[in-house]
């Protein structure tokens, strides 16, 4: 895991659009995916602003809510429309959401994950990270090989999200998550800096969701001072970062 710890937000964004434009130089049609929530809001706008080519690059999301319709307003297609797609430069189509109205959600599930491997896997997953170390919405006590599926949010998720959110979602599993062959995780504020020392210094636990990223190869997790502010290894990682070593490859 490489732990990159930047001053503040406009930075992590930085950081992490600078590994996105590597991946866009090694590879013209990436296969990205993306999360939805405050933390990578700025990391979107950035990649709007890039002037990077995205015109080849295709798209899958990481969750959504049951029961909100791609038009719903709250839901995260909508989302990841708004403020990332649109203007993006993205080809028409490139994108395949999970749809929260499905009928049949488990067949919803298995159709994306089919549908992943057709486009040959995903090359890199933006994730973010709950206070409770849950990515996507593989809350804690996920199995660390689950796969797409229906799942219940858990009530501190539910207490962030407010009081109107739906009690379910659709969700890559843990195992699928996995499966991306690099994974960039974002979390910024002092809120999160609990789960990011979890994730980053174990133990690898279903009851810190995030912890699974120990069983990657290939993890820029890419936090601001304050999401950083109980690493223990913090000096470890900021020398890392300020030698270059590994960073860029
Ligand atoms: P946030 O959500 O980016 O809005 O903090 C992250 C998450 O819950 O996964």
């Amino acid at each position: 895991m490489e732990v990159i710890i930047r001053p503040d937000e406009g930075a992590v964004a930085e950081a992490a659009l600078d590994v996105i434009g590597r991946l866009l130089a090694s590879k013209r049609g990436p296969v990205m995916g993306l999360a939805t929530g405050r933390t990578p809001l700025k990391l979107y706008a950035a990649m709007r602003a890039s002037g990077l080519d995205f015109s080849a690059a295709r798209f899958f999301n990481l969750d959504e809510l049951v029961g909100l319709g791609p038009e719903h307003p709250d839901s995260f297609r909508r989302f990841l429309r708004a403020n990332l797609l649109d203007g993006l430069g993205a080809a028409e189509g490139a994108a395949r959401f999970l749809d929260g109205a499905a009928p049949d959600l488990e067949r919803e599930a298995a159709e994306y994950e089919a549908a992943i491997r057709a486009a040959g896997g995903i090359d890199l997953q933006i994730l973010g990270l709950g206070r409770n170390g849950h990515i996507g919405f593989n809350e804690p006590g996920s199995s660390l090989g689950s796969r797409t599926r229906p799942k219940a949010l858990d009530k501190e998720t539910l207490a962030d999200y407010g009081p109107d959110t739906p009690r379910f979602s659709v969700t890559m599993g843990i195992g699928t998550i996995l499966e991306a062959r690099a994974l960039l995780m974002l979390a910024t504020g002092e809120g999160k800096a609990e789960a990011v020392r979890r994730v980053a210094e174990g133990p690898l636990s279903s009851e810190t969701p995030g912890s699974a990223l120990q069983l990657h190869p290939r993890v820029y997790l890419i936090v601001d001072e304050a999401a950083a502010s109980r690493l223990a290894r913090a000096e470890y990682w900021r020398w890392v970062w300020e030698n270059k070593w590994r960073v860029g490859q």
